[in-house]
């Protein structure tokens, strides 16, 4: 089953280039590194076309997620954050050194062991203090591998509120590993933490519709040959919150509004701000939470 999934870890390594191209901190020493101290370790995407040359006059989709899921983060105190498929972002290092909060990173196990030699290589580089992070192997789709969270956060999460996080991850997944992972979700809830809050903006991405045109950093159907698997999202925000509503999950959709009117001043984008601000739905974080 791993195996099958594996095959989705090099959409990691496109996720970094992306971030690369941004000031996202630390994310240019990350693509340094995978490009040569553990270029044998990784396995990249074979063609990215222009992808990443092209220009875009918007924030891009990459920067804008990480940004708006950041924010809600700071903005609740006390957390022990579980960021589920991290991939190779560099969220946890932006965490390192804030009082009362314990991060743990997780993926896949071939991923997350790269993963970890990377980001602490990036820690002693540069004398960051990291008794605050943490990292597991997961694939949540695995209960087993949900009570590992749960019991890791009855150990060492003790007052402290659980928030699970992921990016980029659910439009992989088919409609009965969709519905597996909430499950999976709820049970760590119900089990471990009843009032944790899972937080995600891969529920403000939708199905485009036919003739919709694609946008011009769009490589999907590359990704979809090398990862074997078709895009499979929402089609609206009925249908996610029904989805969500099925198990017993309410949601609210957090607004990124400060957060992108930050980037598009800092960037100098003011002429194109209502178009930016309409394409930042796209990436606007749900927070869920069971009733
Ligand atoms: C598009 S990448 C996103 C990575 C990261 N969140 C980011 O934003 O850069 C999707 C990630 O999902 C991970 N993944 C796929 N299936 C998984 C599963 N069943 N369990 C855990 N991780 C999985 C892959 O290894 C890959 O790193």
């Amino acid at each position: 089953m791993t195996y099958h999934f594996n095959k989705i870890s090099p959409t990691a390594v496109f996720c970094a280039r992306m971030r690369s191209k941004q000031n996202i901190p630390f994310s240019r020493e990350i693509v340094e590194l995978i490009d040569t101290k553990y270029s044998e370790y990784v396995r990249d995407l074979p063609d990215y076309g222009d992808t990443l040359t092209s220009k875009s006059d918007f924030i891009p989709f990459i920067e804008g997620r990480y940004y708006s899921l950041n924010a809600v983060l700071n903005g609740i105190k006390n957390t022990f954050i579980v960021e589920l498929a991290s991939g190779l972002s560099p969220r946890s290092l932006e965490f390192l050194n804030k009082s009362n909060i314990f991060y743990v990173e997780t993926e896949l196990k071939e991923l997350v062991k790269l993963k970890e030699k990377i980001i602490r290589e990036i820690i002693n580089k540069n004398k960051l203090n990291d008794s605050n992070l943490f990292f597991m192997s997961i694939n949540p789709l695995k209960k087993e591998d949900i009570n590992k969270i749960g019991q890791f956060y009855l150990k060492k999460g003790k007052n402290k509120k659980l928030i699970i996080i992921h990016e980029g991850l659910l439009m992989y997944f088919n409609k009965k590993e969709k519905e597996k992972f909430r499950d999976n979700i709820k049970y760590l809830f119900q089990n471990y933490a009843k009032k944790g809050v899972w937080l995600t903006s891969d529920f403000s991405r939708f199905e485009k519709k036919i003739n919709e045109p694609k946008g011009k950093e769009n490589i999907r159907d590359k990704i979809s040959k090398v990862t074997k698997r078709d895009f499979y999202y929402f089609r609206s925000i009925e249908e996610a919150r029904q989805f969500l509503m099925a198990d017993g999950f309410r949601s609210e959709i957090v607004s990124n509004k400060e957060v992108i009117e930050k980037l598009i001043e800092e960037k100098g984008l003011q002429f194109n701000k209502e178009i930016i601000l309409e394409s930042a739905y796209g990436y606007r974080v749900w927070k869920c939470q069971l009733i």
